[in-house]
């Protein structure tokens, strides 16, 4: 067994994946006070009681000792901001953060995926951290995904998929051809519903948006672009010219979008934009990358193999 040195432990603790929270109280003078901890932990069912430690060193260790009761924030993965805030050193933690008084007007912060209202009953010497630990008078969630912290990072929750409840039950649940036309045909269709107003074929929308991104254009390309098919795009593409929202471009066989033709496209894009931002609210930013980044890497690869 290696020696216990501090960098190295950390390191080898970093590795149990914990959540963040924020306890809260108030200070001798009725001041808000926070400080950012992962070392929350559940004790007790009956009586319900939670544990966490605070450093010796921390600043707020002395309004901690002191007080009779606290709030353990529990972090939602839209809240790394706040996590930060209330790690660093500093006096302006709560500016701007719409906290509501709890029991004995302790400070609740919003948009938490859980939060304890506890009574301190035990204080323990635990090395350089003090055990603080409390039972629970009051709690709530809000069915929020937690916030996670790992190895020294933020990370959010993502379901194994060996857990229970997520075994494919169907075909239509596993098969990813089928997947992907169900998620396009239901992302699309509401879509189609506020296009409709447009006065405009479908395949009509798709040449004009891949014309409005690509400039000069020839059928080949288009056809690759919009995937549709071949027909179809020389039947847009007739109607677009017929209507003045593309021109012959200067290549052979090519189509380059008008101006009549921009300005046909800049509300079909800000529909799209609308859609889609509405469809992901529920997303985090982490989530939407990482949706986005899987669906080119599997474009990709779907082309090559
Ligand atoms: C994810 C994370 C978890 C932390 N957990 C704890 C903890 O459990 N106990 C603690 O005392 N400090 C913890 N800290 C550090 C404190 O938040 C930080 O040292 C403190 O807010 C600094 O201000 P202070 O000196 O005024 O206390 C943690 C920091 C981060 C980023």
């Amino acid at each position: 067994m290696p020696t216990v040195k501090g960098v190295e432990f950390r390191n080898a603790l970093g590795h149990f994946a914990t959540g963040v929270t924020v306890v809260t109280t108030l200070d001798g003078r009725g001041e808000p006070v926070g400080i950012t901890a992962n070392s929350f932990n559940s004790v007790s069912v009956d009586p319900p009681m939670v544990l966490w430690s605070i450093a010796r060193e921390s600043g707020k260790r002395s309004v901690f000792e002191s007080s009779d009761n606290f709030v353990v924030n529990v972090l939602s993965d839209g809240q790394v901001d706040i996590s930060r805030r209330f790690a660093r050193s500093g006096k302006s933690r709560f500016t701007n953060i719409d906290w509501q008084p709890g029991l004995a007007g302790l400070p609740l912060l919003p948009d938490c995926a859980a939060r304890f209202e506890c009574r301190k009953v035990y204080q323990y010497d635990g090395g350089d951290h003090i055990i603080i630990v409390g039972e629970v008078e009051q709690f709530d969630e809000t069915g929020r995904e937690a916030l996670v912290f790992h190895r020294g990072r933020y990370a959010i929750v993502d379901v194994h998929p060996d857990a229970d409840g997520n075994a494919p039950g169907s075909y239509e649940d596993d098969f990813l051809m089928a997947l992907l036309m169900r998620a396009t045909y239901e992302f699309v269709a509401p879509f189609k519903v506020s296009m409709a107003e447009l006065d405009l074929s479908e395949a009509e929308v798709r040449v004009l948006t891949f014309l409005y991104g690509h400039g000069d254009c020839d059928l080949p390309r288009i056809v690759y672009g919009t995937m549709l098919e071949r027909g179809d795009v020389e039947v847009a593409i007739d109607s677009l010219l017929a209507q003045g929202l593309s021109v012959q471009g200067a290549a052979q066989d090519s189509v380059v979008i008008t101006d009549a033709g921009r300005s046909k496209v800049i509300p079909v894009l800000a529909i799209a934009k609308a859609h889609e931002e509405r469809v992901l609210a529920s997303y985090t930013t982490d989530q939407v990358f990482r949706l986005k980044r899987d669906l080119r890497q599997l474009a990709d690869r779907s082309r090559k193999a």
